[in-house]
């Protein structure tokens, strides 16, 4: 049901990312199908993307019929490569999807300025970092929309399945408006394809409530990073992640880098602590993708961070001694 719960959170989350209009849909991944299809993709149109993401940005891409044209990512952040723009656009390219990957902003300037000078649409995959901070403004201001996911393990999670598109364009926001409900423009009067991504009541009610923790919870995961990075760089061989100048990260991922990747894993499960490897293949390596012809070699910086990334225990609740015990271990792991 489209109701009062939900148009209060659209106008919530759009406060927070800093832009005129929010639409509350069913998921990320249909935020991003909907956003990619009010701007105007279609079958047959390439759209650059970073092949390090999870595959639900390849996906939306796939699910209209579009081709995906990856770029390769900077290896010190593990965000997309504002140059291998430059270098994969073709007359065919219709759009530039850049992923906010763990919590951190892409390179915003370079990447909005090689947008504007092609006249792409650019859709901001903001589903990992609701709340970051880039030279000042807000992650999912930056595109003509961004993508927010609700997924429960999101930094805001729902208790079940929801997301949101927000932009400043209200005509983009229209569109998605009438595509997300069965292409309704009045009722039971529908003009064009669409289908039922409706944002639950309930999950925007249980996120409105959430929602009210979330900075409090950011600042929690922010001293808890920096704690783990005061207590890394004592740790060789260990790379913290890094955070450019003028960006705030909202660690919904506390993401290192190790050469020893999968037997350090090993290690801290024998001590019974959690880590995952967000993501052990990139895109243009996935079995769903084979048929875009890539091969191992094609984008070097996501293959090498695929070999080597490692997430920690991240939650705003997680205490200073975890964290130290957490660390210990990787020192351990090291010293053998
Ligand atoms: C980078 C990224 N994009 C898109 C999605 C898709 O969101 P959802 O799971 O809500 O469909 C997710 C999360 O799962 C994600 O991490």
């Amino acid at each position: 049901m489209l109701g009062r719960e939900g148009a209060a959170l659209e106008e919530e989350i759009a406060a927070l990312c800093g832009v005129a209009h929010g639409v509350g849909v069913a998921s990320g991944t249909d935020a991003l199908i909907l956003a990619l299809r009010a701007c105007g993709v279609q079958a047959g149109d390439e759209v650059l993307l970073p092949t390090s993401t999870f595959v639900a940005t390849g996906s939306a891409v796939s699910a209209l019929g579009a081709k995906l044209v990856f770029a390769d990512i900077r290896p010190e952040t593990s965000n997309i490569d504002p140059t291998e723009l430059e270098r994969r656009v073709t007359p065919r390219t219709r759009a530039v999807v850049a992923v906010h990957l763990y919590g951190l902003a892409a390179d915003m300037d370079a990447i909005v300025s090689f947008a504007k000078a092609r006249k792409l649409p650019l859709i901001e995959d903001n589903a990992q970092a609701i709340g970051a901070i880039y030279k000042g403004r807000r992650t999912g201001s930056f595109g003509n929309a961004a993508c927010l996911s609700f997924y429960p393990t999101k930094n805001l999670g729902a208790y079940g399945d929801a997301g949101m598109v927000v932009t400043n364009s209200a005509e983009l926001a229209a569109r998605i408006r009438t595509l997300r409900n069965h292409g309704q423009t009045a009722k039971y009067l529908s003009s064009e394809p669409g289908w039922n991504s409706r944002l639950d009541e309930m999950q925007a009610a249980i996120l409105r409530v959430k929602l009210r923790h979330l900075s409090d919870w950011r600042r929690a995961r922010r001293s808890n990073a920096a704690e783990y990075t005061r207590l890394l760089q004592q740790v060789p061989g260990i790379m913290p992640p890094f955070k450019p100048e003028g960006c705030e990260h909202v660690y919904h991922q506390y993401t290192i880098r190790s050469e020893q990747r999968d037997a350090l894993q090993q290690h801290l499960a024998a001590y019974k602590i959690g880590s995952t490897v967000y993501y052990p293949y990139p895109l243009h390596l996935q079995p769903l993708y084979a048929s875009l012809g890539h091969k191992r070699g094609d984008f070097p910086h996501a293959e090498r961070a695929a070999q080597e990334v490692l997430s920690l225990p991240m939650y705003p609740e997680l205490r200073k001694d975890q964290i130290v015990r957490v660390v210990e271990a990787i020192a351990e792991f090291v010293k053998c």
